[in-house]
């Protein structure tokens, strides 16, 4: 059988997009469709869905789940940075509120072809949409071995980043690390047995930090806040779900700098001038799952909810 998302935070992304009649939402990661489909049924007042993933297998599920909902479904394959394209070609100038659930699908992740999982033997790739041209194979058979070291510190938070850059670069003078169980043994080894993380893999950090990088994650997700902010009608909610500190850092920082804004014509900035900003903050701290829902489904474990509304 297919493989199927489990949607993350579900009743609770879901609430907090507080979905009203007549309104346009959209969905900038569709994944399997789970969010989506719930958007769907618990709210058929709602007029449009539109949906993205830049994924052309995640398209493929979610398009025949949705099905029922074809006639108010919008579905594109494409990166979320192009929302606003997207939506001048249907014509919609702002929508009522925007969920983007981030990182990786099971979807991905359990198919050993697209190279996600250092549990499953397969090629080196890790790209989510097929159209990169980079993949992970490029990035570990070719960057230097500094190059390597900064992005599994800056990317992975992995303290042993210096001697995994270093044995990969070792490793790679023999034959091209071609796959993932290559890679994580090369990793796991790298990292000295008493210091091997224990309640992870010893490859996950390594492995976050390629994906992000081949993916862009964090610029993509830098850029998909400041045009989402933009996009939103008065009182439309960004409702974000991220998986790791990086991640969470930047929707924290992003929602609050848009919380006030200073006017200073003249450089100067005084309390006085501080204005109201674009944004509301409601969720002061993060939503996290409740114990049941990590214990059925583990990968909730580190999502956090974080939600804004337009002003
Ligand atoms: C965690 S899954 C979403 C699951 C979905 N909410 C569900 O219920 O099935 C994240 C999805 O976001 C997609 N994605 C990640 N970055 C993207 C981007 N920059 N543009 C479009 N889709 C992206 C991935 O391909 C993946 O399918």
């Amino acid at each position: 059988m297919e493989t199927q998302h489990v949607p993350v935070l579900l009743a609770e992304a879901i609430e907090q997009l507080n979905c009203k009649p007549n309104g346009i939402y959209l969905d900038a990661t569709l994944g399997s469709g789970g969010h989506a489909y719930t958007i769907l049924k618990d709210n058929p007042q709602i007029k449009w869905l539109v949906a993205l993933d830049c994924d052309g297998d995640a398209i493929k599920q979610a398009r025949s789940r949705l099905e029922p909902f074809s006639h108010k479904t919008f579905i594109f394959q494409a990166n979320f940075i192009t929302l606003r394209a997207i939506l001048k070609e249907l014509a919609v100038k702002e929508v009522d509120g925007i969920l983007i659930d981030l990182g990786v699908s099971s979807l991905q992740l359990e198919n050993p072809n697209r190279g996600f999982s250092f549990r499953l033997k397969g090629p080196l790739d890790m790209r989510m949409d097929k159209r990169l041209s980079s993949t992970a194979f490029d990035l570990v058979n070719t960057y230097e071995a500094s190059r390597l070291e900064h992005l599994f510190r800056t990317y992975g938070e992995e303290r042993w980043s210096a001697r995994i850059a270093r044995a990969l670069v070792r490793e790679r003078k023999k034959a091209p690390i071609a796959d993932t169980v290559h890679l994580s043994n090369i990793v796991t080894t790298a990292i000295p047995p008493a210091h091997r993380p224990r309640k992870i893999h010893p490859a996950t950090k390594t492995f976050q930090a390629l994906r992000i990088v081949v993916n862009q994650e964090l610029d993509n997700l830098t850029k998909v806040i400041e045009e989402g902010i933009d996009l939103l009608a008065h009182q439309g909610r960004l409702c974000i779900i991220s998986f790791h500190s990086m991640e969470d850092r930047i929707v924290k920082h992003h929602f609050r700098k848009s919380t006030t804004r200073y006017i200073y014509p003249d450089g100067v900035r005084a309390p006085g001038r501080l204005q109201a900003g674009t944004l509301r903050i409601i969720t002061k701290k993060p939503i996290t799952p409740q114990p049941e829902e990590v214990s059925n489904n583990p990968r909730a474990r580190s999502a956090k909810l974080r939600v804004a509304e337009k002003v």
